[in-house]
């Protein structure tokens, strides 16, 4: 099978890594990739949002599955262009893409079937917002309705930071966004990330995952994209996951399929477990960066063979089997992330550092420039290594982080710090 992956991230490189083990596999594209892609994958130069050009690369190209890494090329409708054009595709139509495209979309399919989630109210005007603040006490959750680029929520610990976000979201600080606003009930617990897959008729649980999403030590400062992340999540016991297939997951495919827009693809709930069992605090649908690097790490299936039963309806039938073994993976990122950086410093060292047993260092902002590697983008690699605990992957992925020759990247330094308390509390 000759196939396509739309992406240039950390995500789209465990993708590719995953892809081009598969027996399966004759030739792999990336579409844009990045320079850790490029040892995998022909990168290709094609834009996402111009459904026309894919369609024709392929194509051109006898192109037999494409995978869909980011939410924005779904939530504009590329993979109901790419299956109008016969072209099987991993990932969801732009009518399923709205579980992340649209907070208010998920939040009332959530109140029509029971999911355990936050309350909420939905507003599209400031006053009215402001109102529900009052009446409903601080802390609370302000959220931008569309995508945001994980930047449109705020956990309000008092009323008038609460109205600020909502002046900010009617103001246009989210762009379109924030025409809408969600408000919602704080939630309690601890976080954790579900990831199942979805042909459209069969739904299958995956694999759990935590990240760590502040840029800082101690789970300080602005939001990222995600600073380094682990799976499984100790927090989810056999039963949790259980609750979350039969109260979260499978109703929602359920709905999705009784309206006519069968869910295709992977499904990450972003959950929190309160002291009532599994809420879902969000939906999206693809997989996690930096969380697919660690569960490509643990896979011992076949990942082409997933994605293509996926996106043909062949999903019941398909092996998915993991690793035991946790792995965890630690993001350097380029100095001055999340706010600005610069660009084009030289990354040294990258083959001795990956070069362990159990080790491997995915690529994200990064590009190829005469055979060497330059950091192009705020999250730049993903260091992931595997060991029999969290505290083994841990310590595997830190020293080979510390054999990096680049003095503009920086790290968190504490990576998986609850899941190595669990452990020690238990040893
Ligand atoms: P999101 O961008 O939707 O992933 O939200 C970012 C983060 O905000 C989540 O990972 C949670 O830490 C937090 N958050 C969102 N909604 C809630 C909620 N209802 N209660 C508590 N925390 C929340
Ligand atoms: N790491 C969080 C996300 O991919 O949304």
């Amino acid at each position: 099978m000759k196939v396509l992956v739309i992406g240039s991230g950390g995500r789209e490189h465990a993708l590719c890594w995953g892809i081009a083990k598969s027996p399966d596999l004759e030739k792999l594209y990336c579409a844009p990739g990045n320079g850790g892609i490029a040892a995998v994958a022909d990168c290709v130069d094609l834009d996402a949002s111009h459904h026309g050009e894919i369609i024709e690369f392929c194509r051109d190209n006898d192109i037999g599955l494409v995978v869909v890494g980011p939410e924005v090329p779904l939530v504009e409708g590329l993979a109901d262009a790419l299956v109008a054009a016969g072209i099987d595709t991993f990932g969801p139509s732009a009518a399923a893409a709205r579980l992340e495209g649209s907070k208010s979309f998920t939040k009332e399919l959530c109140a029509a079937h029971n999911i355990p989630t936050a309350a909420f109210g939905r507003f599209s005007d400031a006053a009215s917002a402001k109102v529900y603040v009052e009446t409903q006490g601080a802390p609370i959750v302000v959220k931008a309705d569309g995508l945001a680029a994980g930047k449109g929520v705020i956990v309000a610990q008092t009323i008038a930071e609460a109205q600020a976000a909502i002046d900010d979201c009617f103001s246009g600080a989210f762009g379109d966004a924030g025409a809408e606003v969600v408000i919602e009930e704080m939630l309690v617990g601890e976080e954790a990330s579900f990831f199942a897959l979805s042909d459209g008729k069969t739904v299958r649980p995956l694999a759990t995952a935590q990240d760590h999403k502040r840029v800082g030590d101690g789970d300080t400062g602005p939001n990222t994209g995600g600073m380094g992340a682990y799976s499984p999540a100790p927090v989810m016991s056999d039963s949790l996951c259980a609750r979350t297939m039969t109260e979260i997951i499978e109703p929602t495919v359920a709905a999705l399929a009784a309206a006519g827009t069968p869910y295709k693809g992977v499904l990450f709930a972003g959950l929190m477990i309160t002291a009532k069992g599994p809420e879902l605090i969000e939906y999206n649908v693809r997989f996690g960066d930096p969380e697919c690097q660690v569960l490509v790490m643990r896979l011992k299936s076949d990942l082409l063979g997933m994605l293509a039963a996926t996106a043909r309806g062949t999903l019941a039938s398909c092996p998915i089997e993991w690793d035991e073994a946790p792995a965890l993976t630690v993001v350097m990122a380029n100095r001055g992330y999340p706010g600005s950086y610069k660009k084009g410093s030289v990354i040294g060292n990258l083959e001795e550092a990956g070069d362990e047993p159990g080790v491997h260092i995915f690529h994200a902002g990064t590009a190829c420039q005469k055979d060497t590697i330059v950091a192009i983008g705020g999250r730049v690699l993903n260091v992931t290594a595997k060991g029999d605990s969290v505290s083994a992957a841990r310590s595997k992925a830190y020293d080979a982080a510390a054999k990096l020759d680049w003095p503009r990247g920086f790290c968190r330094s504490d990576i998986g710090w609850r899941a190595v308390q669990r452990e020690q509390d238990t040893a």
